[in-house]
């Protein structure tokens, strides 16, 4: 994918009105700090168009980055925060199933998981809304740096189990830091946009 232009062109919270795109859409899901922000700015090759942070609770939004004005990459609110009441949590996570319900646009949905930790109960619950609502959601296993090469394929093991995924499913290892897993990640997100 040749990045020519990005911009962030749309930002709803939880009273926003979801828009009505003409350009297919991408979504990232992922509890809080798991990467999602980081991961758009790679595929972006921007630094920090979508804002980051060491601490959790940093995308409070759901931020839709258009490309090339060919589609959406969606930033979604991360789960499993604790710092927020139990009624925000459970507004975000409203906003979150409208998006996956309503969305005309959404072609696919990739689900990020850390590479270091087996899944939680949050992430399975994630994993649960998105096949719901019919999507086959593509795993990519974050901060592949922070492991030993040889400690990869055990981790994406781990992680394969711990979200009962069926076989075959991808789980991609990535990098924010090494790029690691870009050209990947982008190649499969333009095959299943564009055939
Ligand atoms: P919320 O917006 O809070 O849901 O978080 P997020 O999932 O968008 O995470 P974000 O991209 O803000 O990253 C959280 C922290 O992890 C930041 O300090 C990032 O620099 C760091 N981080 C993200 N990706 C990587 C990676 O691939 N490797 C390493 N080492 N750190 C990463
Ligand atoms: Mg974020």
């Amino acid at each position: 994918m040749v990045i020519k232009h990005v911009a962030l062109d749309i930002v709803c919270g939880i009273t926003s009105t979801l828009p009505k795109n003409e350009v297919p859409e991408i979504a990232f899901a992922g509890k809080s700090n798991v990467g999602k922000s980081s991961l758009i700015n790679a595929l972006m090759n921007r630094k920090a168009l979508a804002r980051t942070s060491a601490s959790p609770g940093k995308t409070q939004t759901i931020n839709f980055y258009n490309v090339n004005h060919e589609m959406y990459l969606v930033d979604l609110p991360g789960y499993g925060y604790a710092k927020v009441s139990q009624s925000v949590k459970e507004q975000w996570g409203k906003l979150i199933e409208r998006y996956l319900h309503q969305s005309k646009q959404l072609k696919a949905v990739f689900l990020l998981i850390d590479i270091r930790h087996d899944p939680s109960e949050n992430d399975r619950t994630m994993y649960d809304w998105i096949v719901q609502n019919g999507y086959q959601p593509i795993i990519i296993a974050t901060k592949a740096d922070k492991l030993k090469r040889s400690q990869v394929a055990k981790h994406v093991k781990a992680v394969k189990t711990g979200l009962n995924l069926l076989p075959g499913t991808r789980v991609i290892p990535f990098s924010a830091q090494t790029k690691q897993g870009r050209e990947e990640i982008w190649a499969l997100a333009e095959e299943l946009l564009f055939g």
